[in-house]
């Protein structure tokens, strides 16, 4: 199964959606309080993208019932948005959006903390997210795919944290998880070299105790085993011929049309 390599068309279709995307993040960002329920994010993300002539992706993906992922604390992600469920302080909540705009998927994450939270928190949202970069610094068509989860792998383990296994960043275009695979740790097996036009997500999820997670019955939340926390930062990347581009990256925002 090759990998799909996307033409400057495609690509100027999937940038906006890509950057609507990192729009609607930040919009709900800014609500993110104690006393605010996952499920008005969820409504504040759902009428933001329909609003902008978009879809959110996950709404009906495999039967998944809403147009977000809020994943609080333990939750490592797929975290389902509920009415009736009240930010609290000190959590740390992921909200994760994805768009469809012009047919094509823009994937991008973020966790934010509710209020002041403790220590522990602080490390393990700060070490996601310097996994993520670090990660992306390591993306080039000079790179493989392996490259990406031994950098992630090594920062996690210096801050005494683990890398889950069992979910993994992904190709994105016209499909939501698509070729290649891209785990956030060292893996054997079949290792691409990266291209120009490449598309795909890094998504590491960044936990403090154990690497295991445990499905929920309802068939989507996804719980550390141990109970400890979890967090999580996402961007959508393109492969350029000297590197990368971060297509959701919110510096992108300001000047363009989502920038109101
Ligand atoms: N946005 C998630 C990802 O990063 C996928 C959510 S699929 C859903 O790949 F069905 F759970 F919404
Ligand atoms: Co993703
Ligand atoms: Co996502």
């Amino acid at each position: 199964m090759a990998i799909d390599i996307k033409g400057p068309a495609e690509l100027e279709k999937m940038l906006d959606s890509c950057i609507m995307a990192a729009a609607c993040l930040r919009m709900a960002g800014t609500h993110v309080r104690p006393g605010v329920t996952t499920g008005y994010l969820d409504k504040l993300c759902h009428e933001y993208i329909l609003d902008h002539g978009g879809i959110p992706a996950p709404l009906n993906y495999h039967g998944f019932p809403r147009s977000i992922c809020t994943s609080i604390d333990d939750v490592v992600c797929h975290g389902i948005p509920d009415d009736k469920r009240a930010l609290r302080e000190g959590e740390i909540v992921n909200v994760d959006v994805t768009t469809i705009l012009h047919g094509y998927h823009g994937d991008t994450s973020a966790t934010y903390a509710v209020g002041e939270v403790l220590p522990d928190a602080r490390l393990v949202t700060e070490t996601a997210r310097e996994c993520l970069a670090l990660g992306i610094a390591t993306v080039s068509p000079k790179s493989r795919i392996r490259d990406i989860g031994a950098a992630i792998e090594d920062h996690a383990h210096s801050k005494d944290c683990s890398v889950v296994r069992d979910y993994c960043g992904h190709g994105i275009g016209r499909e939501f998880h698509t070729e290649p695979q891209v785990p956030h740790y060292r893996f054997q097996g079949r290792n691409p070299r990266l291209r120009a036009g490449m598309t795909f997500t890094i998504e590491p999820m960044i936990n403090l105790g154990t690497w295991k997670v445990d499905l929920q019955s309802d068939g989507w939340t996804v719980l550390t085993r141990d109970r400890r926390l979890s967090a999580q930062f996402e961007h959508t990347l393109l492969v350029t011929p000297d590197g990368h581009d971060v297509l959701t990256d919110p510096a992108k925002i300001a000047g363009s049309k989502w920038d109101v």
